[in-house]
């Protein structure tokens, strides 16, 4: 985060305060919330990435609230004048919970419930993305049930997926989300929400290509399709719809090997390969407004905002053999704060946190307290060979998908969230107890 120094203990301090008060007030494991770094991106986003989308028809700024949601996160998402990307009941109730404006919300899913689709209707969200044919009936029956005409837009499966720095065009057809442009599934869908004009109102096109993108030519493959599926339509139905979605997935630096864009350079790349794909196509030309577009980040404004404390319990050096050794630490948290090392060989990086030390970096595997060998939340990092019991640690770069996929496995009840700002600590997710745990057991 933008705030986070050391003091003249060597202590990390973040938003002015030091990780050993923190750590005695909230407890250790916590997530530490830089809230002036999360509005902070929030705002990039919101002006830098927008600035260049200026002439064309604007951008608007979802927050992917599965990165990290919760009523506080949600009010300064609002606050800033986000709008708010929500994929379950869940999320948009922490959402109505928060007030956010129902018109800047945006419902998702690839099996939305009908109770879902009525809870979202009867808010009077913005937009429902829709996945499938069973969804446009269902949404159509429950628009006509609440009286209202439901705003839809059309998950196109663009045939472009995109992780890191690859993208690979044409090959990711098999999956789960969305109407494929392949088999003309996408412009049957339109015609379909076409025909149920008197419930549904067809806003656009929309696409999502993957998580964790460094370059922005996946972008321009999913623009080009889309775009073409758009101009289509305007031809073909006399339609011209007037929002396209691009969905999230900018990349964040878990380790210094990564190299993210700017939200200002994002917003010029993004603008100028729309832009061109929009002339190719004779599309937003003179006599046809460009459409606006949308994104969805989530990792990109919430991941970098938070570290995870936690307390070192043990420290165990074990014999590789043939004389090599590795360093076990052991902390009080692990796969159930953060199952991305677990689940995608995630890099993270790891620091001592608590005090200066004059040790001799030693090359330490960070794991975590659950009873399997695949808990681990830092493969391999330099640690000071003094790094002892008591000690704090921190993991930059948790604030997106590890308290929104945290578990309490092994009954661990799940960290606390503690946001920082001018030099106050306040909890904006307390910590879960062994009773709240228990309170579920029946009998
Ligand atoms: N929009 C849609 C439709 C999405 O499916 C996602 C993420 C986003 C936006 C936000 O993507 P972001 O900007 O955060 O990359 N659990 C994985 C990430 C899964 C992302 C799923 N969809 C992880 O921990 O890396």
């Amino acid at each position: 985060p933008q705030t986070v120094t050391r003091d003249d203990e060597g202590r990390l301090t973040v938003g002015g305060l030091d990780v050993v008060g923190i750590a005695r007030e909230f407890g250790t494991a916590a997530y530490v919330l830089d809230e002036e770094d999360f509005r902070a991106r929030a705002r990039a986003f919101r002006d830098d990435f927008a600035e260049p989308f200026a002439g064309l028809g604007g951008v608007d700024v979802y927050y992917a609230g599965k990165a990290f949601l919760c009523t506080e996160v949600a009010r300064w998402v609002a606050d800033e004048g986000l709008c708010l990307d929500v994929c379950s009941g869940g999320e948009l109730a922490v959402a109505q919970r928060a007030g956010f404006p129902a018109q800047r919300i945006g419902l998702h899913g690839n099996n939305k419930s009908v109770a879902e689709i009525r809870q979202a209707l009867a808010y009077g969200v913005g937009r429902i993305v829709v996945d499938s044919f069973e969804e446009i009936e269902r949404i159509a029956a429950v628009a006509a049930e609440l009286g209202v005409r439901a705003p839809v837009m059309v998950r196109v499966t663009v045939g472009v997926e995109a992780h890191t720095h690859e993208f690979i065009a044409t090959a990711h057809e098999d999956q789960k989300f969305g109407f494929s442009l392949a088999g003309g599934r996408a412009a049957e869908a339109v015609a379909r929400i076409l025909e149920h004009a008197d419930t549904l109102e067809l806003l656009g096109l929309h696409s999502h290509i993957g998580s964790q993108i460094f370059d922005t030519s996946g972008f321009e493959v999913s623009a080009r399709r889309l775009i073409g599926l758009h101009a289509d339509v305007a031809r073909v139905h006399g339609v011209h719809m007037p929002e396209l979605d691009l969905g999230g997935g900018y990349g964040i630096a878990y380790t210094s090997e990564h190299e993210p864009l700017s939200p200002r350079r994002l917003g010029e790349q993004m603008a100028d390969l729309v832009t061109r794909e929009l002339k190719a196509v004779g599309d937003g030309g003179p006599g046809t407004p460009a459409p606006k577009v949308s994104i969805e980040p989530g990792r990109a404004i919430a991941g970098p905002s938070t570290f995870t404390l936690y307390e070192v319990g043990t420290v165990k050096d074990v014999d590789l053999g043939g004389g090599a050794k590795r360093t076990y630490v052991s902390v009080d948290g692990g796969m159930s704060d953060n199952i991305r090392t677990a689940l995608y060989d995630a890099d993270y990086s790891c620091t001592l946190a608590s005090r200066r030390s004059e040790g001799a970096p030693r090359l330490a595997r960070v794991v975590g307290k659950h009873c399997e060998s695949g808990d681990i939340v830092v493969m391999d990092e330099y640690l000071p060979d003094d790094v002892t019991a008591g000690d704090l640690l921190a993991v930059p770069g948790t604030g997106a998908y590890c308290r929104s996929m945290a578990s309490q496995y092994n009954h661990t009840p799940r960290p606390p969230v503690v946001a920082v700002r001018d030099g106050k600590a306040r909890v904006i997710v307390r910590r879960e107890t062994v009773e709240d745990l228990l309170a579920l057991d029946v009998g």
